[in-house]
């Protein structure tokens, strides 16, 4: 198992702030498919692909546009993943989490993830947003896997409150101060890129998921790891396989997402102000 070193991440890490000056992040945010139209609110953007810091992959999925957009979003200093890299692209988990852990070493401290999932829970539908509360991960090696960097935390990292409670109080206030009904449940990570079956989303909700994604979760542990806040949302784009008599197709979930976007963004912007 190929794993990064500090020194790695230090040299990215150096790279970006070669370019930022004096401007450090305070929030990372990742944004998931059909969600990446917030980072054009960005105020004083710089714009950085992820082809030019060194030892970062880049990013192959439709509708993500493969950038880091720094600068001012409700208030904030923000770094905003404009798409984000998934093991289904042939990244390996160490890949795909490889920009936390770059913008911990720049001083973000709070981790804002947003993600397009099908939902397993038959009385959610889709358009519903929810708040991930905790997550499961059963397919494929930890993105701890290989030799544990120090640097950022313990080898065995406790995961029982990834979703940091008090954000997770932030975002209910939010979502009821703008009227926005809020979902809350579990995110099962699955490995894609062919969307679930309907017998592997049966599973899923015998085991307690109440949406299913092929994202996120890695991000999620390297954050808890280093020490960092996170807060997830998760936009119900669609109903998973099985639930309705229909097939799934990523035309849909990219749709949906469009069309959730104004409601997502004023949430996310409100949470911004607060966490
Ligand atoms: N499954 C996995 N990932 C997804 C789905 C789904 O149904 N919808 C959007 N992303």
């Amino acid at each position: 198992m190929e794993a990064y070193t500090f020194a790695q991440y230090r040299e990215s890490a150096d790279a970006l702030e070669a370019r930022l000056g004096e401007f450090r992040p305070e929030i990372l945010l990742i944004l998931g498919s059909g969600l990446g139209a917030l980072g054009d609110e960005v105020e004083h953007p710089v714009v950085i692909p992820y082809d030019a810091v060194p030892h970062m992959k880049h990013s192959t999925a439709p509708d993500h546009k493969g950038q880091f957009v720094f600068g001012r979003l409700a208030g904030r200093n923000v770094a905003v993943m404009q798409g984000r890299l998934h093991t289904y692209e042939g990244w390996s988990f160490a890949d795909v989490s490889y920009p936390v852990r770059v913008l911990r070493l720049l001083g973000a401290e709070t981790l804002l993830v947003t993600n397009a999932a099908g939902a397993v829970n038959t009385a959610f539908s889709a358009g519903d947003i929810m708040l991930i509360t905790d997550h499961m991960k059963f397919f494929g090696v930890s993105p701890l896997c290989g030799g544990n960097v120090e640097e950022f935390g313990p080898r065995f990292p406790d995961m029982s409150a990834v979703y940091t409670p008090a954000l997770r109080t932030v975002a209910r206030k939010a979502a009821r101060s703008l009227d926005i009904p809020l979902r809350e449940g579990v995110y099962m990570y699955f490995p894609g890129p062919q969307y679930e079956t309907p017998a592997e989303v049966r599973a899923a909700r015998l085991l307690g998921a109440d949406a299913v994604g092929m994202s996120t979760v890695p991000e999620a542990i390297v954050a808890a790891h280093c020490g960092m806040q996170v807060l997830g949302f998760t936009l119900c784009t669609n109903m998973a396989a099985g639930v309705l008599d229909q097939p799934l197709s990523g035309e849909e979930v990219i749709a949906a997402g469009q069309q959730a976007a104004p409601r997502f963004t004023a949430l996310v912007k409100a949470c911004l102000k607060e966490v």
